[in-house]
C-alpha cells in the first residue's frame, strides 16, 4: 500500500495510473476503521483495478467543536488494517493540504431541500461540510466509483443529489449496514458506549425491526414513529428522532401506500454518544 500525505503527490500518481488505463475507486473515510470501512474498501478493491481510501476527519462537518475533538484518531491501526485488507492507496492528508491557505471550497449544489431533515435540521452546517468535504475528495481522486455506506443514509442520498446536479462522472455505490452481532450498526463512535449502554445498544436495530413489521401489517408511519420514540425511551437512552420517510426526497410520509421505497431513520443519544441507524422498509435502494 502506498501512504500519500500531500495532495500534489496523490494527484500525480493517480494521473499516471489512469495514463495506463486503471480504474479508481475511492472510499472516503474519518478513520478509526471498523469492519464496515473495511468492507466498503475490499468491495472497491474488487471493483476496481485501484482502491484509493482517505482518512480525514473534516473539521467543517462537525458542528459542535467538544465532538471533532472526541472523534478518535487511530491513524497508525488504521493503516496496518488498510494494508492487511489489500488497500492499494492511503491519502491521510492534514486539513491544509484539504483546504489550502484557509480556502473554504464552498460548494453552490441545489440539494433539493434533502438537507434539511433529520440529520440536517439536528446538525446546523454539517451537510454542507460532507458535501464540500467529498467533492474535493472526488476532485482529487479522480474517481471513477465512490462507495459509500447506507449506514449513512441521508449523506448518500445528498452525495447522489450533488453528483447529479454538478453533472460529476463518478458513480456512487451503496454498501449495506455492517453490524455487530446483536444487531448494533458499527461506528467509529461505538468504542465510547459505556459497557452498561453497549449492552443495550441493540434497541435500536430491534425497533427498526418492529417497524417493519408494523409497515408490513399496514400500521400509519406517524402511529409506528410514536410507539417507536417511546419504545427507545430506556433508561441512559435519549431518542432524538425516529422518521418514516420516502426514501428518495426524505420526507415524513404520513401513509406508506403509493410510496415505492420507505426508509425509518433515526438517532439516539446512548448517554453522550450520538448513535444513527436506519432500515428499508419497503422497496430496494
Ligand atoms: P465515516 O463515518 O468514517 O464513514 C465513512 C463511510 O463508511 C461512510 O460512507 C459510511 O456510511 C460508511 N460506514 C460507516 N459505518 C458503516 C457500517 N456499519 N456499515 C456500512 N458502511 C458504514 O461518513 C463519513 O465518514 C464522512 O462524513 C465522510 C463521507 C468521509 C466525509 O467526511
Amino acid at each position: 500500500m502506498k501512504t500519500f500525505y500531500k495532495t500534489s503527490e496523490l494527484v500525480k500518481h493517480i494521473k499516471e495510473l489512469k495514463a495506463q488505463g486503471k480504474t479508481i475507486g475511492f472510499t472516503p473515510t474519518m478513520g478509526a476503521l471498523h469492519n464496515g470501512h473495511f468492507t466498503l474498501v475490499k468491495r472497491t478493491g474488487e471493483e476496481n483495478d485501484i482502491s484509493v481510501c482517505s482518512v480525514f476527519v473534516n473539521p467543517t462537518q462537525f458542528n459542535a467543536a467538544s465532538d471533532l475533538d472526541k472523534y478518535p484518531r487511530t491513524l497508525e491501526s488504521d493503516a496496518a488494517g488498510l494494508e492487511s485488507i489489500g488497500c492499494d492507496i492511503l491519502y491521510a492528508p492534514t486539513e491544509e493540504e484539504i483546504y489550502p491557505n484557509g480556502s473554504d471550497y464552498e460548494v453552490e449544489v441545489d440539494l433539493n431541500d434533502l438537507d434539511k431533515e433529520m440529520e440536517g435540521a439536528h446538525r446546523p452546517g454539517h451537510f454542507e461540510g460532507v458535501v464540500q468535504v467529498v467533492k474535493r475528495l472526488i476532485e482529487v481522486t479522480s474517481c471513477d466509483k465512490l462507495y459509500m455506506g447506507q449506514k449513512d443514509f441521508q449523506q448518500f442520498t445528498i452525495i447522489r443529489q450533488m453528483i447529479k446536479d454538478l453533472n460529476i462522472d463518478t458513480e456512487l455505490v451503496v454498501c449495506p449496514i455492517v453490524r455487530d452481532e446483536d444487531g448494533l450498526a458499527q461506528s467509529s463512535r461505538n468504542v465510547r458506549l459505556l459497557p452498561k449502554h453497549r449492552k443495550k445498544a441493540s434497541i435500536i436495530h430491534r425497533v427498526l425491526e418492529q417497524a417493519q413489521q408494523w409497515i408490513n401489517e399496514g400500521r400509519s408511519p406517524i402511529e409506528i414513529t410514536y410507539k417507536a420514540m417511546e419504545y427507545l425511551e430506556i433508561p441512559g437512552f435519549k431518542p432524538e428522532y425516529f422518521d418514516i420517510v420516502d426514501g428518495k426526497t426524505l420526507k415524513k410520509i404520513t401513509s406508506s401506500e403509493k410510496v415505492d421505497l420507505i426508509v425509518a431513520c433515526t438517532a439516539v443519544w446512548a448517554g453522550d454518544v450520538r448513535l444513527i441507524d436506519n432500515m428499508v422498509l419497503k422497496g430496494t435502494l
